[in-house]
């Protein structure tokens, strides 16, 4: 009896899951960001740019170098972050890239705003949250799976 119960609940999650791809809307999966789309461009102007709704801390705060210098050496302003991240390694951790095109999973830059276990330093955004929800992470995800085009 077992396995034949296990494959239906398989099944039924199957299907909710391929309901809820069908209909639920890019902005509902943005939470706190409701423009955030899998783009550099958006991903830049909602994270960041700018706080969101959830009182997330924008990212520019303390990655800058207008007036101070940049937290961990790494500026993430319009225009120079895209040359920061794709295809560079971390500072602290020896061997990571901060974002691999094609690859989330192997983008520092996605362990470090999910705060995996193996990260050097803290999870971002620095502090005691509030973190980027799971989907707003999705999204950024997919930017990385469609290539992290300078898009
Ligand atoms: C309150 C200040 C602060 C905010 C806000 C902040 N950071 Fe950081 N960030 C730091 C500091 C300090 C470090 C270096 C120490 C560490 O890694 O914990 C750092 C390190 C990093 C690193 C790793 C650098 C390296 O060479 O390994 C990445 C990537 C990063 N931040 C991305 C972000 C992103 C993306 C955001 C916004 C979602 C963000 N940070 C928000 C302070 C901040």
């Amino acid at each position: 009896m077992r396995p034949i119960r296990l494959s239906l609940v398989a099944l039924g999650l199957a299907a909710t899951l391929a309901g809820a791809a069908c209909d639920e809307k890019l902005s509902d999966v943005a939470g706190p960001t409701p423009n955030l789309v899998p783009t550099f461009s958006s991903i830049q102007q909602e994270i960041f740019n700018t706080t969101d709704s959830s009182g997330r801390l924008a990212c520019i705060g303390c990655h800058t170098d207008n007036g101070r210098t940049p937290a961990g050496g790494l500026v993430l302003l319009d225009g120079r972050s895209y040359q920061a991240l794709v295809g560079q390694a971390s500072r602290f951790k020896a061997g990571a890239i901060f974002v691999v095109p094609g690859d989330p999973n192997a983008s520092y830059l996605i362990h470090k705003l999910e705060g995996a276990a193996d990260i050097a330093g803290s999870r971002m955004p620095r502090g005691t949250g509030p973190f980027l929800t799971s989907g707003q992470m999705q999204i950024i995800r997919r930017w990385i799976e469609l290539g992290a085009k300078n898009d």
